[in-house]
């Protein structure tokens, strides 16, 4: 989607540490619905129909650059070796905008709920005007810079709350941190900054000062919910909470039926087909994508998997890097782990862990059983507590189970072994040796019964137990 504002550049500040996080991750990678922060106001901008953006990284600049999504060549990063505040952070994108004309947008890594309606709305409104403004008023102004208006209204400067008087601190109307600037215009006013204020720095916010003197600083007003910043992590968890609470809305909208638009977690990459269900406390993460009429119900995690139509999670499974086949079926409490993949209505019912293994259609696991490193043909039925032994401590071995065998409850697998199409594996049997297409394995110690040995081995129990308690009453004074 890109608007009719195209064209301008876009300059995003991320070189800061983020102290008020306590945290050795930089600021701007810590994740918002499983995207790094800064991604965020970055695909805004370019959703808004920025041309270019240009990230200004600092401190952790490798890391962050290796993390950020580079969008075709459309995003670039400028180096800010020593942070000197947010008007030297601009500064140091101004080369790689050298001889750029028209609209320069400006905006924090901090502030990742920003849409792409804002800046297409502060684009606008800038005209022919040297600079334009987000506004927002707010109950809890603490930590913004205010909004200095003069008698007439017009916007006169920000002042920022350390350099704040006591009635300048009561101004309820605060900063955001996004503007649109002519390039002449910013340049100019960039190179006229000075840190004569109480952090010592260049304060990117001085440049509305400067607009407003020759007449030009228009504020567009907007709600600080999609505006606010992240400086620590009550603020970051609030803005991912916000943010999931959007991104449910979008898929219910989109026709996905979720059960509680404020319990569920999916990040931002997730696709969900049209009448899929998703219930409460369930967790989508990564590039999962969940077919259409699938249901995943109450509590289930899936990390980087694919639901395919109809597939059923029940409660409390836990999916990762996986595919589910159509009206497949899952749990209650299993779990897939990497590499496990489902045929068309295959089964595994509740306790069974899989890894590595494929089941065909119709296979089913339905109780307790560790399925790794394994080929399961179509229609195989595996008994409740089965168990692939695939690791003799040092190397990961193969059990194939050809089509339509029949493992019995409780055998043991013990790989590298195959089961032949067809073939019956007695209960209780550990597998050792391939066992041949249509053939029975049993290897379990023969049964015999004793007639009459219950009762007799009952009285003998009862007399011992009798005799034992007769004892120690005798001992008790
Ligand atoms: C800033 C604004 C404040 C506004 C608030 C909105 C200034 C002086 N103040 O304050 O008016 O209300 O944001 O959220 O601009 N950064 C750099 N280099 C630097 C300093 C900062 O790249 O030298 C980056 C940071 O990484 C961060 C962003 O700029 O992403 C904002 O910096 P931060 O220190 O959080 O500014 P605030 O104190 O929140
Ligand atoms: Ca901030």
């Amino acid at each position: 989607m890109t608007s009719n504002v195209g064209g301008f550049a876009a300059v995003v500040l991320a070189a800061g540490q983020g102290t008020r996080m306590k945290s050795a991750l930089p600021k701007v990678l810590h994740e918002i619905a499983g995207r790094p922060m800064v991604d965020w106001p970055v695909a805004a901008a370019l959703e808004a129909g920025a041309a270019r953006v240009v990230v200004v990284l600092g401190y952790g600049k490798a890391q962050v650059e290796a993390a950020l999504e580079l969008a075709g060549g459309r995003v670039e990063t400028a180096l800010q070796a020593e942070q000197r505040g947010t008007g030297h952070a601009v500064r140091c994108a101004l080369p790689s905008l050298e001889g750029f004309e028209g609209t320069v947008v400006i905006l924090y890594g901090d502030v990742p709920l920003l849409e792409a309606s804002a800046l297409e709305a502060l684009v606008g409104a800038r005209g022919a005007a040297a600079l334009s403004l987000l506004t927002c008023r707010t109950s809890s102004p603490t930590g913004y810079g205010r909004i200095l208006r003069d008698g007439t209204g017009a916007v006169v400067g920000i002042r920022e709350e350390k350099d704040c008087s006591d009635a300048e601190r009561a101004i309820d109307e605060i900063n955001p941190g996004v503007y649109a600037t002519d390039a002449a215009f910013l340049r100019e006013a960039l190179a006229a900054l000075t840190d004569d204020n109480a952090q010592g720095e260049l304060y990117l916010t001085d440049i509305v000062a400067a607009a407003a003197a020759r007449g030009g600083a228009r504020a567009v007003p907007w709600a600080l919910e999609s505006l606010s910043g992240v400086n620590d992590r009550a603020q970051l968890a609030d803005a991912a909470a916000v943010m999931r609470r959007r991104i449910a809305t979008r898929h219910a909208r989109a026709g996905v039926t979720i059960r509680d638009l404020a319990r569920v977690d999916i990040d931002a990459e997730v696709t969900i087909e049209a009448d899929a269900v998703i219930e409460p406390g369930v967790v989508l993460r990564g590039a999962t994508a969940i077919g259409a009429g699938a249901h995943v119900d109450v509590g289930c995690v899936v990390t980087d998997s694919v639901l395919e139509p109809g597939a059923y999670l029940e409660p409390y499974s836990v999916v990762t890097e996986s595919r589910v086949g159509p009206a497949a079926h899952v749990g209650p409490f299993s779990h897939l782990r990497p590499g496990s993949v489902m045929g068309p209505r295959a089964k595994v019912g509740n306790f069974v862990e899989m890894k590595k293994t494929t089941l065909g259609e119709d296979a089913k696991a339905n109780h307790l059983s560790y399925l790794g490193d394994g080929t399961v043909g179509p229609r195989v039925n595996i008994g409740a507590g089965t168990i692939f032994c695939n690791y003799d401590g040092f190397r990961k071995h193969q059990t194939v189970l050809e089509e339509g065998c029949f493992i019995g409850s409780d055998s043991q697998l013990v790989a590298p072994v195959r089961v032949g199409a067809g073939a019956y594996v007695a209960t209780g049997t550990t597998v050792t040796k391939d066992v041949p297409p249509d053939a029975l394995a049993v290897g379990r110690i023969r049964q015999s019964n004793k007639e009459g040995y219950a009762s007799r081995l009952k009285a003998r129990f009862a007399a011992l137990a009798k005799a034992e308690k007769e004892k120690k009453d005798a001992q008790e004074p």
